[in-house]
């Protein structure tokens, strides 16, 4: 089935996941998207066992809401007297339609995505001590309007850096950093030098986080080091290699074409200076 630009197709644990024509790309890995948010999100970020009296997690690219349904199913599961908010930041809702036709096995968790979808199509939905608050607009502007919010965990998944630049700046990175209580972690799926980079450059602590199936791990930060982080052999890997420079966005406006551009051109510059060859 297609809407606009979107097409449906189902991964390999059955859940499904959506193309998009304009990024050319699905929005979770073919190997499992309802998985994806469990084992490389919900699991890595460890929200629920440090569960406090009121904890709140940031959802950027809320998309079908995997990550968010994947967090609520856990945080029901361990039934304690605490609560959960999260935020989820989307830009685009023209596949809400394609979001009525998701189907789960399990009728827990399809009733559950109810909840997700309400949220998405009103903007906030609560079912006990949970509430899912949905922020349209441009998650760079969304992140400065929180400005003051404090986060336990974040889960960071736009579509992959090369095509959706300005979610992966150092930037960027810096106005995620502000919203991050100490123990805050930040799950993502890349492994990218210029993501990592980009990370250390926003003052985050930057370590492993989980693969899932034939995929490369991802990336865990923490503001105060709740994560195991990098070797300083790794760290310094990172930092001595040209192709991690990260991208740039000021004033966190620029366009996609122009971020990915400088990057281009600082690469260049900093190959000039030191006589390096960057293949
Ligand atoms: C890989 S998908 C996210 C999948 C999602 N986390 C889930 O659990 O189903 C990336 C999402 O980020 C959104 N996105 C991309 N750029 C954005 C931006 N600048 N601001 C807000 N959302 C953005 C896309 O519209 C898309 O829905």
């Amino acid at each position: 089935m297609t809407t606009g630009d979107y097409k449906i197709i189902i991964t390999d644990d059955g859940s499904s996941s959506l193309y998009s024509g304009e990024y050319g790309e699905t929005m979770h890995t073919t190997d499992g998207a309802f998985s994806e948010a469990v084992l490389k999100h919900v699991g890595p970020s460890r929200v629920i066992e440090r569960m406090e009296e009121e904890s709140s997690v940031l959802d950027v690219g809320m998309g079908l809401g995997y990550n968010a349904l994947a967090l609520m199913q856990r945080f029901c599961e361990q039934r304690s007297g605490a609560s959960l908010t999260v935020v989820s930041l989307e830009k685009d809702f023209s596949f809400l339609p394609l979001m009525d036709t998701i189907a789960f096995h399990d009728p827990a968790l399809q009733s559950l995505y109810g909840v997700v979808k309400k949220a998405a199509a009103e903007g906030r939905a609560s079912l006990g001590r949970m509430t899912l608050q949905v922020i349209r607009g441009d998650a760079r502007d969304s992140v400065q309007s929180l400005s003051g919010s404090l986060f336990d965990a974040i889960f960071q998944d736009p579509y992959s850096p090369s095509k959706n630049p300005e979610l992966w700046s150092v930037d960027y990175f810096r106005a995620l950093y502000s919203l991050c209580r100490d123990r805050c972690v930040l799950t993502t799926y890349s492994s990218a030098p210029h993501v990592r980079r980009g990370m250390m450059e926003a003052g985050f602590i930057v370590g492993r986080g989980p693969g899932m199936g034939m995929k490369r791990e991802g990336t865990l930060a923490s503001r105060g080091g709740d994560i195991v982080p990098l070797s300083s052999e790794d760290a310094g890997l990172i930092l001595a290699n040209p192709k991690s420079v990260p991208y740039r966005d000021r004033d966190l406006r620029s366009r996609r074409e122009d971020i990915l551009e400088q990057r281009t051109r600082e690469i260049r510059e900093m190959k000039a200076k030191t006589g390096r060859q960057v293949r």
